[in-house]
């Protein structure tokens, strides 16, 4: 295994408060065993999200310091435009405040009721902003993607018969655009490779449909591009960014994940016309086109991240942390999803807890459990979040899989850190046995995860 060797030194430290497993306990109850329901301050290492949550260099902070926040024309915008361009190649740049906000102006430009928008897997925002709508959100990823085993180096790809057949099926006038997540999140943060891009761009021009990317971890696929497609090795990784973005028209862009900040998203495209009712749109509800909802020195931490995200040494130990991770619990015998993902490692809740039915949440319960033994957090990706109740007969239809999602945040966890959330896992996985059911006992009627409480089944299986 190789360890990852962090290519940055710590200058400035936030203190961690360690916490007792009494006290986890105690919290984990009061919360109705929902874990975004705890402090964040009792949580000793937070693998919730890596969305937000990376540190900022001494660039990007410097950078803040020199944020312009005239109402129009900051200097700032204009940097972080050349920025994107320079990356990314579209005409048009308009920042938002996050990603959501780019899917919502994309989406609410060019969808109307009846249409369909075709991608890998929808990431549950870009899914809700286009069913919003009234449009269908389409998943045409290879059927490898829902095999937990199946270790193919170009997980995220597209399935180019199916999404003829959906373009057949449907029309071309129903579908205004076709989208690729890379890296695809819902399928396990795995990357498309650029043959499948420069494949599917092929297949769209064919109907004349545009293309375009939900470009948040835009990096780490070029990263793994270079990795592990032929011909890439040499290149540099902006090179490989700047061919990937040239097949596409436009993309939607998180900077929470590759943007390394902590709040920005933006959306560039090529389209003058969709440009100029999408920045209309944009003075109504984000801000002036030249701060889209963001303040000018978040513009200019943006502007840095881009380009620091690029660099090769970091990119290369932010892939090899999650992998390090990913290998020693691989080793442990701990049950996890193959291959190992560019942003997070996901634990197999059915194998790791095979006592607990899909009934009794068997992902939200060893979230739980980890919390409450290690002070560790991750999320629940299982029944939780999207098991459903059949609109007919009510009944409760569980998803295929159960996962708890370890996301590693970018530049925070130092190695020893992250080997001691491989080490309590190992132990926890060793007493897997002590690990209860839980009951639902409250769920909102949307987005049910967020607020959902519980109750733990402890005399069933002590
Ligand atoms: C693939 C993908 N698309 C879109 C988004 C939405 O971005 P934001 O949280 O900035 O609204 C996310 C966030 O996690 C994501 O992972």
């Amino acid at each position: 295994m190789k360890f990852p060797s962090e290519p940055f030194k710590i200058k400035v430290v936030e203190p961690i408060r360690r916490t007792t497993r009494e006290e986890r306990d105690r919290l984990l109850r009061h919360a109705g065993y929902n874990l975004f329901q705890v402090p964040a301050d009792s949580v000793y290492v937070d693998l919730l999200t890596d969305s937000g949550t990376s540190a900022m260099s001494d660039n990007q902070w410097a950078g803040m310091m020199l944020g312009d926040e005239s109402y129009a024309g900051s200097k700032n915008y204009f940097h972080f435009e050349e920025v994107v361009r320079s990356i990314f190649g579209y005409q048009h740049v308009i920042p938002t405040h996050q990603g959501r906000m780019a899917e919502n102006l994309l989406f609410s430009t060019v969808l109307k009721p009846g249409m369909c928008v075709p991608n890998n897997i929808h990431f549950d925002t870009t899914r809700a902003n286009v069913e919003h709508q009234g449009a269908e959100a389409l998943d045409v990823v290879i059927k490898e993607a829902y095999d937990p085993h199946c270790d193919v180096p170009f997980k995220g790809n597209m399935d180019l018969l199916r999404l003829e057949h959906a373009i057949n099926r449907i029309g071309r006038d129903r579908i205004p655009l076709v989208m690729i997540t890379i890296t695809n999140n819902s399928g396990g943060g795995q990357p498309v490779s650029m043959a499948n891009i420069r494949e599917t761009r092929a297949l769209v021009n064919r109907y004349g449909i545009p293309l375009f990317f939900d470009a948040c971890r835009f990096a780490e696929n070029c990263f793994f591009i270079k990795e592990r497609e032929a011909g890439y090795a040499e290149k540099p990784v902006i090179d490989i960014a700047r061919e990937l973005f040239g097949y596409g028209d436009g993309c939607t862009m998180s900077a929470k994940k590759d943007g390394l900040v902590n709040i920005g998203g933006f959306l560039s495209l090529n389209n003058d016309q969709w440009a100029q009712d999408i920045t209309n749109l944009l003075i109504l509800v984000e801000g002036f086109p030249t701060y889209g909802g963001l303040a000018g020195r978040d513009l200019e931490a943006m502007a840095r991240g881009l380009r620091e995200v690029l660099d090769e040494d970091y990119l290369s130990f932010r892939i090899g942390q999650v992998r390090y991770l990913g290998e020693l619990l691989d080793q442990g015998g701990v049950p996890i999803v193959k291959p190992i993902g560019g942003h997070a490692v996901y634990l197999n809740a059915k194998e790791f807890l095979p006592h607990i039915p899909a009934s009794q949440f068997p992902a939200q319960a060893l979230a739980c459990a980890l919390f409450r033994e290690y002070g560790i957090r991750g999320v629940e990706i299982g029944a939780v979040m999207f098991g459903k109740h059949d609109a007919v007969t009510g009944q409760v239809m569980y998803p295929e899989l159960e996962m708890v999602r370890l996301a590693i945040p970018r530049r925070v966890y130092t190695n020893m850190q992250i080997t001691y959330v491989a080490e309590s896992i190992i132990a926890l996985y060793q007493q897997r046995g002590m690990i209860n059911g839980l009951k639902m006992v409250y769920e909102a009627p949307t987005l049910r995860h967020f607020t959902a409480r519980f109750d733990e089944l402890v005399l069933l299986h002590t």
